[in-house]
């Protein structure tokens, strides 16, 4: 959402979203920019984090980073508080994907993946990111409805996303004394060039999905074509 008056609630913030290249991620800091924010935009895809960063203007910047990687994760830390002037405000901690397997058919190899990139990766996120918020500050982790709703053939996905919402849980007890708010998002479907792959091809689960919301429809994020005029669009007839 553009503002075209007055100042944005993140005027003078430093901030950083992991996997910010793309679906969730660059509508997160799409918004944040926005709202005033300085962002870095924290995407192992390099060359697609600097066109982000270029499309958003000169208050957002781009890193390549691996978040499974605790060195890349201090590295990105120290970015964004050079970028916020000494300061890191907050904190998106969006990177994360699934393998699809059955627990008898999946290898250990793609379940680690799944974890790490999931679990692991958030706990290393706030591990930097909270020693670099001296001024206190906010976290805000990604999870998934997967964190509460099972699904066969995601356990991996499932039980990362769940750790995340305990991790955040206990995060949020350790940080809370020194003025950082922990927090995790469970969003359901939301269209994204990941989902736009794996789900929306696949006939019937679209429906499946919008069947159990409340509000009968999927999400877009801010950034994905017509998510302005569409986001009300509602597949469940009637
Ligand atoms: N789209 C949904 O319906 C949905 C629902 C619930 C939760 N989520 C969660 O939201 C997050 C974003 O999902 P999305 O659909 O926007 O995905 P997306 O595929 O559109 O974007 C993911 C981004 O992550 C980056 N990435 C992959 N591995 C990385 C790594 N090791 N280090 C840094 N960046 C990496 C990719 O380059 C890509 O730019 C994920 O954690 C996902 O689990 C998505």
């Amino acid at each position: 959402m553009e503002r075209t008056t007055g100042r944005g609630v993140l005027e003078d913030r430093a901030a950083l979203v992991t996997a910010g290249a793309s679906g969730i991620g660059l509508g997160i800091a799409t918004r944040f920019v926005a709202e005033g924010a300085r962002v870095l935009i924290a995407d192992i895809d390099g060359e697609r984090a600097d066109a982000a960063a270029r499309s958003l203007g000169p208050r957002a910047r781009a890193a390549a980073v691996d978040v499974k990687d605790e060195g890349a994760q201090r590295r990105m830390v120290a970015e964004a508080r050079a970028l916020g002037g000494g300061r890191l405000d907050v904190a998106v901690d969006c990177a994360g994907y699934n393998r699809s397997g059955l627990i008898m058919e999946q290898d250990l190899e793609a379940w680690r993946d799944v974890v790490e990139i999931c679990l692991t990766s958030v706990f290393l996120g706030i591990k930097h990111q909270a020693a670099a918020m001296t001024a206190g500050g906010s976290i805000i982790n990604i999870a998934s409805l997967n964190a509460r709703q099972p699904a066969e053939g995601m356990a991996a996905y499932c039980s990362a996303k769940a750790g995340i919402t305990i991790l955040t849980q206990v995060a949020a007890m350790e940080l809370g004394s020194r003025g950082i708010r922990v927090n995790a998002i469970g969003p359901g479907l939301i269209e994204t060039p990941r989902t736009s792959e794996v789900i929306f091809t696949r006939p019937g689960l679209v429906e499946a999905f919008v069947e159990q919301t409340a509000l009968g429809r999927y999400g877009l994020p801010l950034t994905w074509p017509g998510s302005r005029s569409s986001w009300r669009r509602t597949i469940r007839s009637g």
